[in-house]
């Protein structure tokens, strides 16, 4: 049942008043099972979910994360039915085409990720004009990652710095931690603080692998058309009910947190 929007409100508020994650990356899954569940076909799940899209971004927003990564078409994706693939296409336009406006509007960079040029250009074009327009912008970094594969763009990161080392530009010992990451496609992002995947599979499925080295991964059983704003919410304070301990003990963190005397 949606929930009282005075109760959003509430929740928002009490979010606000704990450290919000910085990047929070979503797998939005469980479209075509939703749909199927209610002898509607897949694409209607599809079509769902990108009213999930917008309601979660709105809250992203308010709630004040700084980057939002929308895992929304993977590279292994193309391999479904070509009627899937071609109305996937089509909501995406409509998607890039109806969100324009409120994405300018309230200082969001959109930016995306993944082999675009495999995209058609009635996706590539909408989605290079908002790119472009919106690239000043510095309210919310919305991330879409299509056409997207994790392995794929560390094998292109791989590619690029052997081509440095074959031409003289960089010396191997050199390659540290920054430098590969500079070299990625998505450099743009910074490491993901919390990953949420829908829809109950505990899987990574290709994405970000870079980036989630040291993700809190949280997977919950709503399908991605039934998860909105306050399923974001209840995620973030399940994150911050985390401790978070990047290989320190328990010990050492907490006593971090106490201002000195
Ligand atoms: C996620 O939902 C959307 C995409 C992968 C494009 P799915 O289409 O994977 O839905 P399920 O997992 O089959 O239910
Ligand atoms: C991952 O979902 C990709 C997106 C959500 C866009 P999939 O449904 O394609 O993943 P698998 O195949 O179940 O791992
Ligand atoms: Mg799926």
């Amino acid at each position: 049942m949606p929930q009282a929007p005075q109760t959003l409100e509430l929740l928002e508020q009490e979010v606000r008043l704990h450290p919000v994650p910085a990047h929070v990356a979503i797998i939005m899954d469980g479209n075509g099972r939703w749909a199927e569940a209610r002898g509607r076909s897949r694409v209607e799940g599809h079509r769902e979910g990108s009213l999930s899209v917008r309601d979660v971004t709105r809250c992203a927003r308010r709630v004040g994360i700084k980057a939002l990564t929308l895992y929304a078409f993977s590279a292994q994706n193309w391999a479904r039915p070509l009627t899937e693939v071609h109305a996937l296409m089509d909501l995406l336009r409509e998607y890039l085409e109806s969100e324009r406006a409120e994405i300018l509007e309230n200082g969001i960079r959109l930016h995306a990720v993944g082999d675009l040029d495999r995209l058609p250009g009635s996706v590539r074009g909408p989605l290079e004009r908002l790119r472009a327009d919106s690239a000043a912008n510095t309210g919310m970094l919305l991330t879409l990652a299509l056409s997207y594969g994790g392995q794929e763009e560390l094998v292109d990161a791989a590619r690029r710095l052997a081509e440095k080392v074959r031409a003289g530009k960089l010396e191997p010992s050199r390659l540290d931690a920054a430098a590969f990451h500079a070299e990625l496609p998505t450099a743009l992002l910074p490491q993901v603080d919390l990953l949420i995947r829908t829809s109950g599979e505990q899987r990574t499925s290709n994405f970000l692998p870079w980036q989630l080295a040291y993700a809190e991964l949280l997977f919950v059983d709503t399908p991605w058309p039934e998860f909105r704003a306050q399923d974001l919410v209840r995620c973030l304070r399940g994150y911050q009910g985390r401790e978070r301990r990047f290989g320190l003990t328990g010990a050492q963190v907490r006593s971090e947190r106490v201002p000195p005397a």
